[in-house]
């Protein structure tokens, strides 16, 4: 039985492979984006470097930026990823446009939808860890190579623990689980309990957008391509609620690939 994995889309790879987990991890994420440079003035990123040693004083320069509204600091964020690579932090973007869209459809109410569109704008923000030659790298990545990008989704959690943000509201507690979880059905990680809907929301929007991007390893793909290789993947892997599933599709259809 073969399966298709998201973080390469097209490498097949055997369904009981094992996969060398190397541990590749920072014990503080501060610290690494600390040494970014700050070519615009980012001011999260600012904040970060001036107080990356000195927590307290992070979290109340994070109050203050959370103050100026809480676009703002999403927009920080996507803006200081987009430092190390453009692509992903557009491709969050657009994941939040797709997922705003497909909330509102489906009739979730304003704050979950609120909850869901932060989440997909950060919720590749753990990429900002993730080397440049695996994150760019042309062609196939190797198990190792699979197993470092896997990290991204955990580290993206982490990352906004530490910088204080999940303590600062809701909205960014939840958007932090759904970074750690947004590969669990796709990768079948974890399917031992019924997923939620924020979860499928964001699932579902983060491959179809990512389907629909250039990236290093795939040329964009038409929406209406983009779709019939979810429907491959659905019918291969049953990652996404069957009745779920439905719904984008027709989401999609309706959307997307009318001209
Ligand atoms: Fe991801
Ligand atoms: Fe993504």
């Amino acid at each position: 039985m073969h399966r298709i994995n998201l973080l390469s889309l097209t490498v097949p790879i055997k369904h009981n492979a094992t996969v060398p987990i190397k541990r590749t991890a920072p014990s503080s994420t501060l610290q690494i984006i600390k040494k970014m440079e700050n070519p615009k003035g980012n001011p999260l990123l600012a904040a970060i470097k001036q107080f990356a040693d000195n927590p307290q004083k992070l979290q109340e320069e994070l109050k203050k930026l959370v103050n100026e509204g809480q676009e703002k600091l999403c927009g920080y964020l996507v803006d200081m990823l987009a430092l190390k690579d453009k692509n992903t932090a557009e491709h969050m973007r657009g994941a939040a446009r797709i997922a705003t869209k497909f909330a509102k459809e489906i009739g979730l109410s304003p704050q979950k939808t609120e909850e869901i569109r932060v989440a997909a704008l950060v919720h590749d923000i753990g990429k900002i860890f993730t080397p440049l030659n695996v994150l760019n790298k042309p062609g196939k990545l190797n198990e190792a190579e699979r197993a470092i990008m896997a990290e991204h989704a955990p580290l993206g959690k982490k990352f906004l623990k530490q910088l204080g943000l999940t303590k600062i509201n809701k909205t960014f507690d939840n958007a932090s689980e759904l970074a750690e979880k947004h590969h669990f059905s796709i990768d079948k990680l974890h399917l031992t309990k019924k997923r939620t809907v924020e979860e499928e929301v964001l699932e579902l929007s983060d491959v179809f957008n990512a389907l629909t991007k250039r990236r290093s390893y795939h040329k964009p793909q038409t929406p209406k391509e983009a779709l019939r290789i979810m429907k491959n993947i659905q019918k291969v892997q049953r990652a996404w609620s069957p009745e779920f599933f439905e719904k984008f599709t027709k989401f999609v259809e309706k959307t997307y690939c009318k001209k």
